[in-house]
């Protein structure tokens, strides 16, 4: 079975992509290997971590665990039209030291996620941006964004009937590619 780590942009306890995060898990059980990448406990990129001063311990875990999947799904909120700080900084820390780009030829499905009507789109656009220039494989169609995502949990966080079929879909699309 494939390994498919998935990564969540936002570091908030109750976050809404965290919970579309548990529900992706668990419509990819039996289809593939699922693995939750942590990008809460990553400093804020500094180059000298690679070859200065001493390489932070939370990067040498983010980066093996990256290493070991074949492909990611990148779940992202919105802030201020882009992408959130620490998933920008997960995709920096994941393609140094130079050379050592470990997102190079993995596979991708980015999803956007907001409470509000846009759907994240802004950041989902961004992130696909940055994972094209990293020379990641990124699955165009289907495309994911849950706009208004509070209508769609219900309260034990699991999606209503009709998301949960579309993201069934999307997920063996996600497999197959
Ligand atoms: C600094 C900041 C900027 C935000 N900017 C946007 C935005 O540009 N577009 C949007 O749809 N929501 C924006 N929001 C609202 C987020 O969509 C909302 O906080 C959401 O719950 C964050 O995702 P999460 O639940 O996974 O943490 C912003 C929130 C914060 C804290």
């Amino acid at each position: 079975m494939k390994k498919i780590g998935i990564i969540v942009g936002s570091l908030r306890k109750d976050s809404f992509s965290g919970k579309v995060a548990q529900n992706l898990e668990t419509l990819l059980q039996g289809k593939a290997l699922v693995k939750h990448l942590d990008i809460s406990h990553l400093p804020l990129y500094n180059q000298d971590f690679d070859g200065v001063i001493e390489t932070p311990k939370a990067y040498d875990v983010f980066r093996a665990e990256l290493a070991a999947v074949d492909s990611v799904i990148v779940i992202t909120p919105e802030h201020n039209r882009t992408m959130p700080a620490a998933l920008k900084n997960a995709l920096d820390v994941g393609s140094r030291p130079w050379g050592k780009n470990l997102w190079n030829g993995k596979k991708y499905m980015v999803v956007g996620v907001s409470p509000g009507t846009l759907s994240g789109f802004g950041a989902a656009t961004d992130v696909r941006t940055v994972l094209n220039f990293l020379n990641g494989r990124v699955m165009n169609q289907p495309e994911v964004y849950l706009g208004s995502v509070h209508t769609l949990l219900d309260e034990k966080g699991v999606l209503v009937e009709g998301t949960l079929k579309f993201l069934s879909s999307v997920m063996d699309a996600f497999v197959n590619f």
